[in-house]
């Protein structure tokens, strides 16, 4: 495992002096302190490929035996080639294939659900799987709506085959794209290429529902963790540790209070990160990893949401 944050600190009081805010409003509504952001002409790649080269060095696995890089973003570096050919090229990995998956924030739990089929099917032996995101490249630093939210990052994981009952016992994944309009960036892609048009009505950058996905995502986070459970044959007692998808503290523990979980099983990172989008679950995880307290049989539940709408749940038994 490994992962990447950019330098910078983007602090509350910043934000202040930028849009109408405050490091009060924000801390309240949202739960996040500080986040990470990108400078210059550093893309998603490059974040990615950092992570992806620590989590290698952390498996101590030679680059031949990558059989699969899969990254999963919403922010690729351009619209092709796909951003997981840009890490490969960059970690200077050859002979593997390589290619991108885009569920927005639930992007890491539908990643580790494709990586691990191809590890089930014997496809592929080992497989890199990377969540990396630079939102704050397509934010409208006027918008006080979103751009206290979001921050950047990328987390990294070399997977291969472990022991029947450990690892990835159960997935849930679902979409709704009646939701489509709720959280977008609607230029950039075939229906609204980059134009004089584009640029000066700011469709290049993210436009959100902010209420509505606040509902949505209390709603489903249960939904997700319960379906994801009841595949796995357990209930939410069994669980060791909870990690989210790190949006807005106030939506984690509505939902958490429906699941009945106990507060120190939730591990949370969105004070230091904010939402990082497909990075943030692995960030957290990272952290619980260093924390020393992970231990081999623990039961984690991952939780995501994000655009599309789409949302889902892993459960792992950690090895
Ligand atoms: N600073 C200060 N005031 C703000 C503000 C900010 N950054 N953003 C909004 N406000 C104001 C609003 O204009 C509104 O003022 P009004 O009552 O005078 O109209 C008031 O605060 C309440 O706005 P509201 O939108 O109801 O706030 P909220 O409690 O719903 O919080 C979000 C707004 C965006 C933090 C919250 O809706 C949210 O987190 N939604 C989910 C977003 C998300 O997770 N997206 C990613 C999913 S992967």
């Amino acid at each position: 495992m490994g992962t990447y944050v950019p330098e910078k600190v983007l602090t509350n009081s910043d934000l202040e002096r930028m849009v109408d805010t405050s490091d009060d409003w924000i801390r309240c509504r949202t739960g996040i302190v500080e986040r990470r952001v990108v400078e210059g002409d550093t893309a998603t790649s490059d974040l990615a490929a950092a992570a992806a080269k620590k989590a290698l060095e952390d498996a101590g696995i030679n680059d031949s035996e990558i059989d699969l890089i899969l990254v999963a973003t919403s922010t690729p570096d351009m619209i092709f080639p796909s951003t997981a050919c840009l890490v490969q090229s960059k970690l200077g990995i050859n002979g593997c294939a390589a290619f991108d998956i885009q569920a927005a924030c639930s992007g890491f739990v539908y990643g580790l659900t494709v990586a691990s089929q191809f590890i089930e099917s014997g496809m592929y032996k080992t497989v890199l799987l990377i969540g990396a995101d630079a939102f704050t490249k397509h934010i409208n630093w006027e918008d006080r709506n979103t751009c206290i939210l979001f921050g950047d990052g990328a987390g990294a994981f070399v997977l291969h085959e472990v022991e029947n009952g450990y690892g990835l016992l159960s997935s849930y994944l679902m979409a709704d794209g009646r939701g489509a309009d709720l959280l977008k960036i609607p230029a950039g892609g075939s229906a609204h290429p980059g134009s004089e048009y584009s640029v000066q009505n700011k469709l290049h950058f993210v436009q959100m529902n902010g209420n509505a996905v606040f509902k949505f995502a209390v709603r489903i986070l249960h939904e997700a963790a319960i379906g994801a459970l009841t595949k796995a044959g357990l209930t939410v007692g069994d669980i060791d540790y909870l990690i989210p998808h790190q949006a807005n503290i106030r939506i984690i523990d509505a939902a958490m209070e429906r699941l009945g979980i106990d507060r120190n099983k939730i591990i949370l990172n969105l004070e230091k990160y904010g939402n990082t989008s497909t990075a943030s679950i692995p960030l957290a995880l990272y952290d619980l990893y260093n924390s020393g307290d992970l231990k081999r049989g623990d039961l984690l539940l991952f939780v995501g949401f994000g655009a599309g709408l789409t949302w889902g749940a892993n459960i792992i038994r950690w090895v």
